[in-house]
């Protein structure tokens, strides 16, 4: 049969292990694999390229994707579906994998509702998708964030100084919340809670009154910007506050070792979902083991929870 994968959204570190996995997974199961470059935009206006065990050939350690990427708003057309639908029947593709966050999930979905054969491999640094316990990419982009803030705090203590840290994180603050941890960060502002300015400048306060040379706020980028929050912190507590944007330093650069692990686990089981006939199907870590839940499940509706009992240890550890 002919499965092809697509990448969409924001790119995540482990998607070219994953598209490597897919391909080779598919060319074991008997199967030719397409990509379809540039995500949904490309399933309308771009062509399927073949891709053989070759084609994927050393990318297994590279971030970024080798499909490229796009944010296709015009894919919640319905129009825009169909002709989608129309160009995939016509190739012929039997079925598609769809890797990408959330916006990519709701794409999959409206294919499968359309019933073209459809799966999914959760992909995205924010680690927000409801039905999974990961999303590639997270495990890299914490580690960017671990390797930034390290370097950041040999400055901040020598000059005793406050650092307000941004991290990526629109509408989740799950990224933030886990770089606080890795980090030690004082507090960490997230979109899901409103930010009490006032209670972190008295943390900070008690921190640097205890003899501490540092401090770091990690915020995410929906909940405010670091130069805004620094400046609020600086006139709070009278102390020095600098800030820094990580911007998309954290997507970028080789996939870790987890990163790599899962994409080769999630993208094998999207291709075995796909040669056994079960569509409609995200790919997925649940409990420590990969499995796949309907598109339908009650979990993949939900939005993925925010680890709150995360924010308060960090926030504990952090005193
Ligand atoms: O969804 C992944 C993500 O990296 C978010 O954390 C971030 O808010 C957004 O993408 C940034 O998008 P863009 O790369 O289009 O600026």
């Amino acid at each position: 049969m002919n499965f092809a994968i697509l990448t969409s959204g924001g790119d995540a570190p482990g998607m070219n292990a994953a598209i490597r996995a897919f391909v080779r997974r598919g060319i074991s199961l008997g199967h030719h694999v397409w990509g379809i470059p540039r995500g949904f935009e490309g399933l309308v206006h771009g062509e399927p390229v073949p891709l053989q065990a070759a084609s994927v050939a050393n990318i297994l350690m590279t971030g970024g994707t080798i499909l490229r990427t796009s944010r296709f708003r015009d894919f919640t057309l319905q129009a825009v579906q169909e002709e989608a639908l129309q160009r995939l029947k016509a190739h012929p593709i039997d079925g598609l994998a769809v890797m990408g966050g959330n916006g990519s999930l709701a794409g999959a979905v409206q294919l499968s509702r359309l019933r073209f054969p459809t799966v999914a491999i959760p992909a995205s640094i924010d680690n927000d998708m409801p039905g999974t316990d990961y999303s590639l990419g997270f495990d890299t982009a914490i580690n960017n964030i671990v390797g930034s803030v390290d370097k950041i705090r040999d400055t901040a203590s020598a000059h005793e100084r406050i650092f307000v840290v941004e991290v990526m994180g629109n509408r989740s603050g799950h990224l933030a919340i886990a770089a606080g941890l890795a980090c030690g960060a004082e507090a960490v502002i997230i979109p899901e809670r409103p930010t009490d300015y006032g209670h972190i400048a008295s943390q900070l306060q008690a921190t640097f009154a205890r003899g501490k040379k540092h401090s770091f706020i990690i915020v995410a980028e929906g909940a405010g910007d670091a130069r805004t929050t620094a400046e609020a912190l600086a006139q709070l507590t009278g102390h020095e506050a600098k800030w820094v944007v990580l911007g998309h330093i954290q997507r970028g650069g080789p996939p870790t070792a987890q990163d790599r692990v899962m994409a080769a686990l999630l993208a094998s089981k999207a291709m075995e979902l796909l040669d056994q006939g079960q569509h409609g199907r995200m790919a997925a870590l649940r409990d420590g083991f990969v499995t796949d839940l309907s598109f339908d499940d009650e979990a993949a509706q939900r939005t993925a929870p925010t680890p709150m009992n995360w924010l308060s240890l960090a926030e504990i550890l952090a005193r």
